[in-house]
């Protein structure tokens, strides 16, 4: 192992990121709004009494710092580009120390993945909640998915690679963020430690019990309108399997951890894990709490909606090929200030899977086609979840509906991100589906019945298809793939990209190259179309985009960079010798030849040139 950087370092050891940028029309994008327009995330976020995100919602219609940029070409270069006059800066990557109380070492976990920020200062001091979805066994500790054993150490490693980190930051007079450290704030949560504490219908159940020891597969998330995180368990059922069985994903921990509660992450005989998490960033001594009401499947992310006399509703999907979208109603409102009550709004209610018709599917001829052979637009049924469904909620459904039926009006092309836009319809984000030959995947609208968010039924349509465009012009090629979204004020839709990282840069992936970061405006001329904002480095996929309330710092995290290396036969690698990584980043760039490192998945923030004055410091 390489030695570790420490998290605070000086400003002048942090190397900004700016790309190279080989755009050269002026294709200026204008991605403002039409009137009228505001964000999603633009609630009202009440804690104690106190409006804490008061600023961002009178900041509705404001103009967004981001909007406005010329747009850059696809990439498959080791490196992270951003748009002409914007820079991108490292804040801290896998592996670097921070302190929590009492000087507490922490290691931030890998591949980082969710992430939102809880002003304490405004825009200038904050945490940072952060999802560190899956570890990567090789960087940890160079084991190679040959089917032979781990050791507990080895186990005990990716258990603290795994779960949640909340990041004290703060601006440094200079403009540039820096991790505050030591701080009271500063935690992590492991694939192991501590236990959180179930809540609602299935507390104590068979597999389910009352606690979980610790937290992983934490994909995407969200803030809940009390300021609060949720973290979403996405491929609960990768850990406990044998690794011998066969998949370079699986990590064997109840096979090799050594203790006897390791027993917990086998997914046939334990349902500790798959659930939607809730923590509290602000409270040191928040016991996590995983929330049985919302379903047991490979959740993606939460999106809210409250609407005044309505329940609350939270949207989710389910993040694997043919699987469905759903809906949970409380039994009860959110009411503002009210911050005990509506803490345990995800305690009670119903659970709802999106039933689509035609069909929910869009399915192709060939892969590589972007024309589907599918509806594109039609209606929908929102079928209620029993709670016998609530432990393994996909697989007893599916076994109920039966396959045919399951297939036609119920699966969907793996649903990832879901946004709750300023008019109350849906954003889903369909990644892609080899079952149906969709390669590029699409953003959906989904509208309910009279905007009612309670509605049993519902309109959806289609919205941004993925797939090349045909346009020559830089930055506007097309996406592929769509993972994360988020809306900014001035209702851009911002869209990272996951092609797999065995598909990258091949066949019909060929015209995207490295996965990336679009904003696609929502009205005026170029609605619809999106921009290539940012560039990620060598075999990684961007996740986690988040403002700062003020719309000046954009956050996003680098997974996965340099994800082959020792998984397969054509990037073997030889752990401890970097020259053989097939990234580099964010210490070198393989492509330029330049500085052999370990890849790290990291934490980015992306501002404006102007905004960093590094004179000042
Ligand atoms: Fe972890 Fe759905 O991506
Ligand atoms: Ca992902
Ligand atoms: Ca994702
Ligand atoms: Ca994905």
């Amino acid at each position: 192992m390489r030695s570790l950087r420490p998290a605070d370092r000086s400003a002048a050891a942090a190397k900004p990121l700016r790309g190279k940028l080989t755009s050269t029309r002026r294709d200026f994008i204008r991605g403002i709004a039409a009137a009228g327009a505001s964000t999603a995330g633009a609630v009202a976020m009440e804690r104690s009494g106190g409006y804490l995100f008061a600023e961002q919602a009178l900041a509705r219609r404001a103009r967004n710092s981001f909007s406005d940029f010329r747009a850059i070409a696809p990439s498959s270069a080791d490196a992270f580009e951003v748009a002409p006059g914007f820079r991108a800066d490292v804040l801290i990557s896998w592996g670097d120390i921070f302190r929590g109380r009492d000087r507490r070492t922490l290691r931030y976990g890998f591949n980082n993945d969710f992430l939102a920020y809880f002003p304490l200062r405004g825009n200038r001091e904050g945490l940072l909640f952060i999802n560190h979805e899956y570890p990567d066994p090789f960087f940890l500790h160079g084991y190679k998915p040959d089917g032979s054993p781990k050791n507990a150490a080895q186990v005990q490693e990716e258990q603290d690679s795994v779960g949640n980190s909340i990041l004290h930051i703060r601006r440094r007079r200079n403009g540039l963020w820096k991790v505050v450290s030591p701080s009271r704030y500063n935690r992590r949560i492991y694939g192991d430690r501590p236990d959180l504490v179930f809540t609602g219908p299935l507390v104590g159940a068979p597999g389910v019990g009352t606690s979980a020891h610790g937290s992983l597969g934490n994909c995407s998330g969200g803030v809940t309108p009390w300021g609060t995180a949720v973290s979403c368990e996405e491929n609960f059922d990768d850990y406990g399997l044998d690794v011998a069985v066969d998949v370079s994903d699986q990590y064997g921990w109840a096979q090799y951890g050594g203790r006897p509660e390791d027993a917990e992450y086998d997914p046939e005989r334990f349902k500790k894990y798959g659930w939607v998490c809730e923590h509290d960033p602000y409270d040191p001594d928040y016991v996590g709490r995983k929330h049985t009401a919302l379903g047991r499947f490979r959740h993606e992310n939460a999106a809210f909606r409250h609407e005044p006399g309505k329940r609350f509703v939270v949207y989710m999907g389910d993040d694997k090929n043919n699987e469905g979208v759903y809906k949970f109603v409380s039994d009860r409102s959110f009411r503002p200030r009210r911050f005990a009550d509506n803490r345990r709004l995800l305690e009670s209610g119903q659970l709802y899977i999106a039933r689509w018709e035609p069909e929910g599917r869009r399915r192709f001829a060939r892969p590589g086609v972007t024309t589907p052979i599918t509806a594109t637009e039609g209606a929908g049924t929102w079928e209620p979840v029993p709670e016998e469904a609530l432990d393994d909620t996909a697989t007893k459904l599916r076994a109920a509906i039966g396959d045919a039926e399951y297939d036609l009006h119920y699966a969907t092309n793996r649903p990832e991100d879901l946004e709750v836009a300023e008019d109350g319809s849906v954003f889903i984000a369909l990644t892609n589906n080899t079952s149906v030959n969709d390669s590029h995947g699409a953003v959906r609208r989904l509208r309910e019945r009279r905007n009612d968010p309670e509605a049993l039924e519902f309109r959806w349509r289609d919205y941004a298809a993925g797939g090349p465009t045909g346009s020559t012009e830089p930055g506007r090629e097309g996406f592929s793939s769509p993972d994360n979204l988020v809306f900014d004020k001035a209702a851009n839709l911002w869209v990272v990209t996951d092609i797999s990282t065995s598909r990258l840069n091949r066949n019909e992936y060929a015209f995207h190259r490295n996965n990336a970061m679009f904003m696609v405006p929502t009205s005026g001329r170029n609605r619809g179309i999106a921009f290539r904002f940012a560039n990620g480095p060598v075999e990684c996929e961007l996740t986690g985009p988040y403002f700062t309330p003020n719309e000046r710092t954009l956050f996003v995290n680098v997974q996965h960079p340099g994800e082959l290396t020792g998984n397969t036969s054509s990037s073997p690698g030889i752990f401890g010798q970097e020259v053989t990584y097939t990234s580099w980043w964010p210490e070198g760039n393989k492509t330029a030849n330049d500085n052999p490192s370990t890849p790290k998945p990291s934490t980015v923030t992306i501002m404006r040139v102007e905004e960093v004055d590094e004179r000042d410091d």
